[in-house]
């Protein structure tokens, strides 16, 4: 049931919904989810279906464009991207000014805002021919720079795209190769890293989604927009999460030190959370973390990883939450977070560089509801706040 508010700022009303629980900022034909039920829909196809039957460059084109490419389509968008995967070489210099144990996510805040320094040509927002350029370049150029911010980490050369790989073949080439060795790259490792781009993609008005619309709403560019999201999305409250995983499942060390963890998840006096838990839409389950699951098991079992230590705790840990009452009773069920830290780790990404994979996957769904904001009518997004300050009151005299 929705009640429409709008004629309450005439009579000098206004709501007060911290959190924005129980808000709609927007109308929206992109993304459509039913958490109590476990659903979610991109364009109206149901993610498992898209997980299964499609590929992520395909799920790319569904949320711009609303319906899925044909073959012909398909084929044009494919080659597009690998057209713009390449940055300009000056973009080179930027990563000199970072330490290189910066952050991955403070110097991809940096670089994809500076994309705007240098794409000046697509930047009039009003010409849906430029967004849609804005859009492609977005996706083609961040999972380079998310690679370029990986090299720099390690004091590797950065490594060229290749455009006779896949989209997932070629950003773990960028990854892992080096000019001294290249090696062809699993196709089960590169389907996987598909997944999880495709899982990612899109989450209707998640916090780093509606970041990015309220930066859109003022005018602003889509590389600036899109570098708000991704800062908006490095909180562990949200994409951090992944990372937080990691961390936790380290932290624990042990499968016989999880009852200490859970107990202090479940006391009120502990500021502990069990990370890749529970999730402010989802109250059932997540049905991007039944899939990724899935590819978990396929990784795994492909590195002969299946005794790792740190899955280990994590299946026990998911099958503990999901058996006590506290986390049934709350909703708190294993997030798609939970399973992408284990992948991504058994693949041989570090933590750091996890929530950098989650921009990079997220990217098509904050660019899409970018534009679909500025194709329609907008207005500028402006909050209200229930005032709790002082009343007015006189500067001293001196
Ligand atoms: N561990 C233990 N208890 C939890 C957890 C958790 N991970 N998450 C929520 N709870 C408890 C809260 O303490 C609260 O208990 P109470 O009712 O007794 O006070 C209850 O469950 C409801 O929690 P809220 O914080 O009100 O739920 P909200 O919807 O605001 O938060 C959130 C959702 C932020 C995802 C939260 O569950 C959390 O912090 N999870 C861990 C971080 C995480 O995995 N984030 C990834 C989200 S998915 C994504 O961004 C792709």
């Amino acid at each position: 049931d929705v009640v429409d508010v709008r004629s309450l700022t005439s009579k000098n009303l206004f709501t007060y919904d911290p959190g924005f629980v129980s808000t709609a900022a927007c109308e929206s034909k992109i993304t459509f989810i039913d958490g109590a039920k476990g659903i979610l829909l991109h364009r109206g196809y149901p993610i498992d279906q898209l997980a299964e039957k499609s590929d992520y460059l395909e799920t790319c084109f569904l949320l711009l464009h609303g319906e899925l490419p044909t073959a012909e389509e398909k084929e044009v968008f494919v080659n597009t991207i690998k057209n713009h995967t390449m940055v300009h070489e000056q973009l080179n210099h930027f990563f000199n000014g970072f330490r290189r144990d910066a952050h991955p996510m403070a110097i991809m805040c940096g670089v994809v805002g500076a994309l705007s320094a240098f794409y000046h040509d697509s930047m009039d927002i009003s010409n849906p021919e430029h967004r849609i350029i804005s859009a492609h370049r977005l996706i083609a150029k961040i999972p380079t720079l998310a690679a370029m911010v990986y090299k720099y980490s390690m004091g590797q050369p950065f490594m060229y795209p290749r455009n006779d790989l896949n989209y997932s073949e070629n950003f773990l080439h960028m990854m892992f190769n080096t000019p001294c060795e290249e090696k062809a790259i699993s196709p089960v490792l590169s389907k996987a890293m598909d997944r999880i781009f495709l899982l990612h993609a899109d989450h209707e008005q998640n916090a780093s989604t509606s970041t990015v619309r309220l930066a859109g709403s003022t005018g602003a560019n889509p590389f600036a927009c899109i570098a708000s999201g991704i800062a908006a999305l490095w909180g562990p409250a949200h994409g951090g999460a992944n990372e937080a995983v990691l961390n936790m499942l380290e932290e624990i060390g042990d499968v016989s030190n999880i009852d200490t963890f859970v107990a202090k998840a479940k006391d009120k006096e502990d500021p502990f959370r069990l990370m890749g838990f529970g999730h402010r839409v989802y109250k059932n389950f997540d049905p991007r973390a039944k899939v990724m699951k899935q590819t978990c098991d396929e990784v795994l079992a492909e590195l002969g990883m299946e005794n790792d230590p740190l899955l280990k705790i994590a299946l026990k840990l998911e099958k503990i939450a999901t058996e006590d009452e506290y986390f049934i009773k709350r909703g708190l069920y294993p997030n798609v977070d939970f399973y992408s830290g284990i992948i991504l780790k058994a693949i041989g990404i570090p933590s750091e560089m996890f929530t950098v994979i989650f921009a990079t996957g997220r990217t098509p769904g904050w660019i899409a509801h970018w534009n679909e904001m500025i194709s329609n009518d907008y207005r500028i997004g402006r909050p209200r706040q229930l005032y709790t300050g002082s009343p007015k009151r006189d500067y001293p005299s001196k």
